[in-house]
């Protein structure tokens, strides 16, 4: 297992490892000189009263690749919208690295900042090809000049051949991602997010609905990336989350709060996350 990265430090790919023109850790912009690219303390956020997020307190280190389970209703999603800035959290605080403030940022200031979200229904072009998704996805990564005569450099196509490698998309770049499958369109929709280069990823239910070998490719695909980038995964699926954890840490959510937070295999024991969750 590859360690985890520390602030300031950039991805080097090891010995006869495939070199990652996608992998994004070293940290720009963002101020991560403590360890840390976001910080949830005590975030309330009350829906006429019903507290769907009670004082929940997360940490997510730079190069992390977190994830999160928990029951129906335990506040996941509403985690990642605070995040994302669609919802505003009734008290507490969000930080992404040391100073920035989520709170006092727009959901497109958060983007631009480098938060980059999947949600569970993929949103690809339908009507353009796989190749066009992910140029269109690198044309709207603000940090590439707006042009109305844009045309690819090397490197750039270079990066998409990576990124098409990665989400084991290569040689049907052609297609039109309307015709991909469910799960082929979900990794299409990973490699536009990747292509942005964010400096935080966050994937709520990336593998809902995918057949048995497509997530078990996702779950090769999120190895992958383990440690060149800062990951939370919101999933159910048990075994895929086993597959990704690995050593790295697992929270739990419960009724808005954290209830247990270690290794899958920590959490798997725990007596207090078996009866609400893994016992079901
Ligand atoms: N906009 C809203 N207004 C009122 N209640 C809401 C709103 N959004 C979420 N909730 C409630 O907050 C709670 C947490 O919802 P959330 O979607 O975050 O759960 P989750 O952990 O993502 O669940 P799941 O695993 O089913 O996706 C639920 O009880 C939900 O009904
Ligand atoms: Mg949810």
């Amino acid at each position: 297992m590859s360690s985890v990265l520390q602030p300031g430090q950039s991805y080097e790919a090891k010995p006869g490892e495939a070199p990652t023109s996608y992998a994004r850790i070293k940290p720009d912009g963002v101020d991560t000189l403590h360890g840390a690219i976001l910080y949830l303390e005590e975030i309330t956020v009350s829906f006429d009263g019903f507290k769907a997020l009670n004082n929940l307190n997360l940490d997510i280190s730079v190069g992390e690749l977190r994830c999160i389970i928990g029951p129906n209703g335990a506040g996941k999603t509403t985690m990642m919208d605070v995040i994302t800035g669609k919802t505003r959290p009734t008290a507490g605080t969000a930080f992404f690295g040391q100073s920035m403030d989520l709170s006092k940022m727009t959901e497109y200031e958060i983007a631009q900042a480098g938060i980059g979200r999947k949600f569970q229904r993929p949103t690809v072009f339908e009507q353009h090809t796989v190749f066009d998704n992910l140029e269109l996805a690198m044309k709207m990564d603000k940090r590439v000049k707006p042009s109305l005569f844009f045309k690819l450099s090397s490197a750039q196509k270079d990066r998409i051949d990576d990124i098409l490698k990665l989400i084991r998309l290569n040689g049907m770049e052609k297609n039109l991602a309307g015709l991909l499958s469910h799960g082929q369109k979900q990794w299409l929709e990973i490699g536009m997010l990747l292509i942005q280069e964010p400096q935080l990823i966050l994937l709520d239910e990336p593998v809902a609905g995918m057949s048995d070998a497509e997530t078990a490719r996702t779950a090769e695909l999120l190895n992958e990336l383990r440690g060149k980038h800062s990951i939370v995964v919101v999933e159910h699926d048990m075994g895929f989350v086993t597959e990704i954890a690995q050593q790295g840490k697992v929270t739990v959510l419960h009724e808005g709060s954290v209830l247990a937070e270690g290794t899958m295999q920590q959490v798997q024991a725990d007596e207090r996350v078996i009866e609400v969750y893994l016992g079901r």
